[in-house]
């Protein structure tokens, strides 16, 4: 009996983090990109950032050698940015909230990160982006 209970609701909780799990096209991530207003000249970096952090996974998670989390699409860094169980961190977002399908706090963190240090934040970035010419997308 409460076995069956605990299966059912293993069930369930499987159903609903496969639900909020997200892997974009790099068109439709282009188009979400336009969408919240990414100035147009940049779409192209962001987007290899996107494919290089996450693999435009909205619900990517990486442990960090140091002991540090990197979340979601863009893999923002739970130590400076984020907070676990309420919002936190610079961005004041709860931490759980950057792995869901919902992209309105993950962008808006996205680009406060990116004001305040620019791409070079991304490892990811720097990694397969810095010093390519890199246009948007065609669709
Ligand atoms: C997306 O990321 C989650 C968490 O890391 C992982 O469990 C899932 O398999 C990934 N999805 C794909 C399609 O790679
Ligand atoms: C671990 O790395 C992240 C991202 O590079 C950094 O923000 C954070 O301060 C580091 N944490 C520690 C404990 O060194």
């Amino acid at each position: 009996m409460v076995g069956k209970t605990l299966t059912g609701c293993l069930l369930l909780l499987t159903i609903v983090a496969l639900n909020q799990a997200k892997v974009y096209t790099r068109c439709a991530l282009t188009q979400e990109l336009i969408n919240r207003r990414f100035p147009r000249s940049f779409i192209g970096h962001w987007v290899c950032l996107v494919e290089s952090e996450s693999g435009k996974n909205t619900s990517k998670i990486y442990n960090k050698a140091n002991g540090s989390v990197n979340l979601g699409l863009f893999q923002i860094n739970n130590k400076e940015w984020c907070e676990y169980g309420r919002q936190g961190g610079n961005c004041h977002v709860k931490c759980e909230d950057l792995l869901d399908e919902d992209l309105t706090d993950d962008t808006a963190c996205a680009k406060q990160i990116f004001s305040e240090k620019g791409f070079q934040s991304w490892d990811g970035w720097k990694r397969a982006c810095y010093g390519r010419k890199l246009t948007i997308p065609k669709c």
